[in-house]
């Protein structure tokens, strides 16, 4: 199932509200905004609920949000609705945010979704049918220089290539210990033939580096 449209009415719960904890959270972050404003803490209030509830936000949580800012329901509609970061289906364990734009598509992320389909059997759009993972296609997620990437959840899994990625989804299904970030240990966003400019302003394990390389 589509994480973008709004969940049947047979998936969505009567009720919601907040845990006593995520509710002292609540008031804490609408105290943050001016006298009149707490609208604006309509994002942060429905990131909470999201992670309260299976990582995607009923209906009922949308409404028991607007009446506790006092707003009109649509106002909160219109923000869940309108930020792919909010689920209005139920999700896999696993939400797989594969970024398909141009410069991860130059480094291959066709390899990334071949391997998650061959490894789940969801293309995107989809739940593998042990509900583990959900495979969703994004726009760039800003980490173009570690191309291509896929966020998982709140991480990001980048220098993806087909069996990296096959290797991500086997440690995942087993619960095991995953590295976030660079997948072939680069370090940050270094270029991957190590550094090559400002030389003389590196320390001096950089520079013998460089020395070995040329
Ligand atoms: S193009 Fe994929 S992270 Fe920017």
């Amino acid at each position: 199932m589509s994480s973008g449209a709004p969940a049947p009415a047979n998936l969505q719960p009567a009720t919601f509200e907040f845990t006593p904890e995520n509710l002292e959270r609540a008031k804490k972050i609408i105290a943050k905004y001016p006298e009149g404003r707490q609208q604006s803490a309509v994002i942060p209030l429905l990131d909470l609920a999201q992670r309260q509830h299976d990582n995607w936000v009923p209906r009922a949580a949308m409404d028991y949000i607007a009446d506790l800012l006092e707003v009109p329901r649509i106002r909160v509609y219109e923000v869940a609705s309108f930020y792919t970061m909010f689920n209005k289906a139920p999700v896999g364990k696993y939400l797989l945010q594969v970024c398909t734009t141009t410069p991860c598509w130059l480094c291959n992320s066709d390899a990334v979704l071949k391997a998650i389909e061959d490894r789940t059997g969801a293309r995107p759009g989809q739940t593998s049918e042990d509900g583990l993972f959900t495979v969703m296609e994004v726009e760039c997620l800003g980490a173009c220089v570690n191309a291509p990437m896929m966020q998982v959840n709140d991480d990001f899994f980048e220098d993806l290539d087909y069996e990296r990625t096959c290797a991500l989804i086997d440690a995942l299904r087993e619960g095991r210990p995953v590295t976030v970030g660079s997948q072939t240990g680069r370090h940050g966003s270094q270029a991957q033939a190590g550094p090559t400019s400002l030389a003389d302003q590196a320390p001096p394990e950089i520079r013998a580096q460089m020395r070995t390389k040329e």
